[in-house]
Parts: C-alpha cells; sequence; structure tokens
C-alpha cells in the first residue's frame, strides 16, 4: 500500500490547503546561547482565505512566516506549502519556487530608492525576464490600485513611509502569487489607507487557489480577516475562524 511509504504526519498533499505545519520548530543560537523561536507549531492555513497572524512582539511570527515564506529552514518538523514539502526542495528548487509562487512584504520594505515607484514594483517581471514595457505597465496598474497612480515616477526615497509600504505590496503583488505573506503591511497607514490595502489583499485572497498571510497588530484591520491565528511564545495559542457564509 503506497499510503504506509509515506511520512506518517502527512497522507497526501492537501490540495484545499496552502500551508500546513506540524511540529514546527526553530532554533536560534547565538553564541553559547539557544533560542528556541517557534517551539512546536501545528497549524493549516486554507486557500481562499485571509489569515491574520497576531501575537505579542517576540512571539515568533515573522520567524513562522519566513518558513512558511521558504525565506528561512526549520529547525525541526514539516512544513507544506502549496502542496510542495519544502523539506524536499533544494536551495535551486526553493529560489524557483519562491519567485513563481510566494510574493513577500517584509516588515522593512527594501525598495530600491535610485528607482521610481513603478520601477520598483515591475523588478519581479523584469527578474523574470518580461519586457520593460509591459512589466511598467502591469506596475502602473498595480500602483493605481494602492492610491499610488499619481506618484509612480517620484523615486522610492521620495515617497513616505506609509507610501513606500504600499509601492512593496503592489511590488509582492505584480506577479500574481499564489500565496502573498505580509508582515505588518498597515504599520505605517493611516485608517484609510489601511483599510484599503486590506481590501485589497482579501481581493486577492478570495480567489479560491490563492492565500494571504498577514502578520499584524493592528486590530482596526481584524474584521478583513477570515481567519485569525493567535500566537504566544513560539506556539499557536488558538485559532478564530470569521468565515462568512
Ligand atoms: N536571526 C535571529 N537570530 C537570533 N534570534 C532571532 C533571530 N530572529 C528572531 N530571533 C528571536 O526569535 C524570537 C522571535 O522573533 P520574531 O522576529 O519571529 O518575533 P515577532 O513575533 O515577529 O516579533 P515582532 O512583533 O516584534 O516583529 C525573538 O525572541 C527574536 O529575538
Ligand atoms: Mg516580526
Amino acid at each position: 500500500m503506497v499510503a504506509t511509504l509515506l511520512p506518517p504526519r502527512i497522507r497526501r498533499p492537501s490540495q484545499a490547503l496552502a500551508v500546513s505545519c506540524r511540529g514546527l520548530t526553530k532554533e536560534f543560537i547565538q553564541g553559547e546561547a539557544k533560542l528556541l523561536a517557534l517551539r512546536g507549531v501545528d497549524v493549516d492555513i486554507p486557500l481562499g482565505e485571509l489569515t491574520l497572524l497576531v501575537g505579542p512582539s517576540g512571539c515568533g511570527k515573522t520567524t513562522l512566516i519566513s518558513i512558511v515564506a521558504a525565506l528561512l529552514d526549520a529547525s525541526a518538523g514539516q512544513v507544506e506549502v502549496l502542496g510542495r514539502d519544502l523539506a524536499m526542495l533544494g536551495e535551486r528548487d526553493k529560489v524557483a519556487f519562491r519567485g513563481e509562487r510566494i510574493g513577500f512584504v517584509f516588515q522593512q520594505y527594501n525598495l530600491l530608492p535610485a528607482l521610481t515607484a513603478a520601477e520598483n514594483v515591475a523588478v519581479p517581471l523584469l527578474i523574470a525576464g518580461r519586457p520593460r514595457a509591459v512589466a511598467l505597465a502591469r506596475a502602473a496598474e498595480l500602483l493605481e490600485e494602492v492610491g499610488l497612480g499619481q506618484r509612480r515616477d517620484a523615486y522610492a526615497s521620495q515617497l513616505s513611509g506609509g507610501q513606500q509600504q504600499r509601492v512593496a505590496i503592489a511590488r509582492a503583488l505584480i506577479h500574481q502569487p499564489r500565496l502573498l505573506v505580509c508582515d505588518e503591511p498597515t504599520a505605517a497607514l493611516d485608517a484609510q489607507s489601511g483599510r484599503t490595502v486590506m481590501e485589497l489583499l482579501r481581493r486577492v485572497a478570495l480567489q479560491p487557489d490563492r492565500a494571504v498571510i498577514v502578520v499584524t497588530h493592528d486590530s482596526r484591520v481584524y474584521d478583513c480577516a477570515d481567519r485569525i491565528i493567535h500566537m504566544n511564545d513560539g506556539r499557536i495559542e488558538r485559532v478564530e475562524s470569521r468565515r462568512r457564509a
């Protein structure tokens, strides 16, 4: 029987799940000291939903989404993302998987200051070899969606923090990733721009083969969520489903 040959905790790739973690741990070693940032995370995150990840500073949110986005390796445990067991991917496959399937908005926006807003947004398509005119036209559309159509020719260094944050979100969406992972995407935004961004993220998440995970401290955006995962001290404390009928 084939089923008995498969690893015990993951019986088959879960088509309806964006992410599935079992017994995930992450240890950081600093000199003599060891810090256990994740202490056995078990969680399933469905496709077609906007999931929030919340919890106190230092509880492991950024660590968890960095592992899910294949930017950081776990110390132990299993993580399956979009049906792929990340432990089975070599470095090159991981880079390709990330480039094609995952979008990431970091806590720091990481824009290139000498490029314009539109050029920054276009970078992932340019790297993928798409023609410059096509990439810039798509970038202009996305900037329009995040309310920055007028600022597309401004250099990143000339934009406010909240504007840079929205450019980073547009950049993460341009290659239409199936999984978008955002670390505090509304932290630098006023209430109105925060809501605009969350509504955009929710439109992306509601597509049946896509998912969005947002780390946030901003309780103003809770009502946009389909699911809220509460973390504490390296573990999942509880999962609240808010899926509307
Ligand atoms: N590269 C690293 N080396 C050593 N320790 C780290 C590293 N990255 C994170 N940590 C530690 O792991 C723990 C979890 O950090 P993490 O960044 O995941 O927290 P967080 O929940 O995202 O917090 P915040 O809300 O402040 O961003 C913290 O104690 C942090 O100091
Ligand atoms: Mg963090």
